[in-house]
């Protein structure tokens, strides 16, 4: 189980809260004069300042009129192409937690309000700051786990994809409800998938040995492990429980309600953060990040199950996975679902040359469940994408997943110039490698599962 690939577990959510009505507006709908107070600053603290904040991913804070009016050419320019805020999926084809979205009539804001010069307004009238919870923005945290040792990142600038380690010792064994990634530097963390090793009583002497990072492109994951001191004390592999956690910049955790998902936790092992990827940084610099652990006394009533379609998952993909230099090139893969199950959470995943995606099911009476699609795809943002309510696929449903991949000098996150076969691999995975997953966390269905929330709600 160990070699398993990479999965990803879910947990996003973003509270949003409401844009504010307007009066007095022209013949197109907008307001006649828009101001920070009255029009832009709800929509900059529904949408941008979960990033846009000191210390957060966003390369600048948009926290006052200050911040913004000095970029309202750019953040007109930004909204206008979608580029930001960050949410690849099609909100019209189907919902998730924490989405995020602005209209076309709040793009236009934006736009009128940078054409106008960024008119300040009457501030009193203005929405308070948003007040950002520190530490946690789950709760008190049963436990926090720090990384002992702060993993270096050069200043190459070049991205890395890196395997971490955080080592743990806990009183007592128990059940983990949830785990909250805390980065050190949030502005290079950009996203982490993290799996949890329990170590079996008497197997592991020292949890703290090792090496903390490794890249496994230049070693292979064998040799890795290896310099993490991933083995038991003789030499064997131990369990790996996947997708324990997820971090996508200004997304919180979802965490599924109560009875549902959760994983035993032992006195001794190790989180493993594979992969994160950290952004390039000019300047020498490290990241001590920590884990905040939320434990339950009891072993989840219904533990959380993870299906992956495509690479290196239960589906075949069509054609193979081979995209020769200058074409754009569809692939599918497809599964049956055998028994009445309920989808929590899917996890699109392909890489660099990912153009487009699209999921759904198709139900033996041959009705249409629209699951995700993403009409440009962008590896930056990988999210993992919670339905509001859990989604019932019925036995003998047929899950479709079709990719598209851009191998031509258009595509400008192509890693060669000029383009040259990409290919899944058989062995060690590379950035450069393609991949085509849907990963699905799922329960097997009981009546009334329709009805349960997902979304903290
Ligand atoms: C999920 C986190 C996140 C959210 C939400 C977000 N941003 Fe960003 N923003 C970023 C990151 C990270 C970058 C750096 C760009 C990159 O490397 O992709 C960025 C870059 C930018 C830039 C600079 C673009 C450039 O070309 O230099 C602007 C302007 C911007 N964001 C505006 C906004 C606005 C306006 C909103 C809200 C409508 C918003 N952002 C929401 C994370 C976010």
């Amino acid at each position: 189980m160990f070699y398993r690939a990479a999965a990803t577990l879910s947990l996003l959510a973003l509270l949003s809260a409401c844009g504010q009505p307007q009066e007095e507006t022209t013949g197109d709908g907008l307001p006649e004069t828009v101001t920070w107070s009255e029009h832009i600053a709800p929509l900059v603290y529904r949408e941008c300042t979960p990033c846009h904040r000191p210390g957060h991913a966003g390369p600048f804070s948009l926290m006052t009129y200050q911040d913004a009016s000095r970029r309202a050419q750019l953040l007109a320019a930004v909204t206008e192409s979608r580029f930001m805020p960050p949410w690849p999926a099609d909100i019209g084809y189907s919902t998730f937690v924490g989405q995020r979205h602005l209209t076309n009539a709040e793009i236009a804001l934006f736009k009128r309000w940078a054409v106008q010069n960024a008119p300040e307004g009457d501030l009193s009238q203005a929405p308070p700051a948003p007040v950002y919870p520190e530490g946690s923005t789950l709760g008190k945290p049963d436990f926090v786990v720090k990384i002992d040792k702060p993993v270096q990142i050069p200043g190459d600038n070049e991205e890395h994809f890196w395997i971490v380690k955080i080592p743990f010792e806990l009183p007592r064994a128990t059940y983990l409800k949830a785990v909250e990634y805390v980065p050190g530097h949030r502005r290079i963390v950009h996203h982490m998938n993290g799996h949890l090793i329990n170590y079996e009583p008497g197997k592991k002497r020292d949890v703290y040995g090792g090496i903390r990072h490794v890249d496994p492109l230049l070693m292979g994951y064998a040799e890795s492990y290896q310099r993490l001191d991933l083995p038991n004390d003789d030499g064997s592999y131990p369990a790996l429980t996947t997708s324990v956690m997820n971090y996508l910049p200004g997304m919180q955790p979802v965490v599924y309600p109560q009875g549902i998902g959760g994983w035993p936790i032992a006195t001794k092992g190790v989180f493993l953060l594979r992969d994160i990827h950290y952004a390039a940084s000019p300047v020498d610099t490290q990241d001590a990040a920590y884990l905040n652990l939320f434990f339950s006394p009891d072993p989840p009533e219904r533990p959380t199950q993870e299906i992956q379609l495509g690479t290196l998952g239960i589906s075949e993909i069509e054609p193979a996975l081979i995209i020769p230099p200058d074409t754009i090139m569809t692939f599918r893969t497809q599964a049956m679902v055998m028994q009445d199950i309920s989808l929590l959470t899917l996890n699109p995943h392909m890489h660099l040359l990912g153009k487009s995606y699209w999921a759904y099911a198709i139900t033996p009476r041959s009705d249409t469940i629209p699951l995700i699609r993403i009409p440009k795809w962008d590896f930056r943002w990988q999210y993992n994408y919670t339905f509001p309510k859990m989604l019932k696929l019925p036995a003998g449903s047929t899950v479709y997943v079709e990719g598209v991949f851009d191998n031509t000098r258009n595509n400008p996150n192509n890693p060669f110039n000029p383009p040259r076969t990409v290919r899944e691999p058989e062995g060690n995975m590379r950035t450069t490698d393609e991949m085509f997953q849907l990963i699905i966390t799922y329960l097997p269905y009981k009546a009334g599962d329709e009805n349960i929330s997902l979304s903290g709600k």
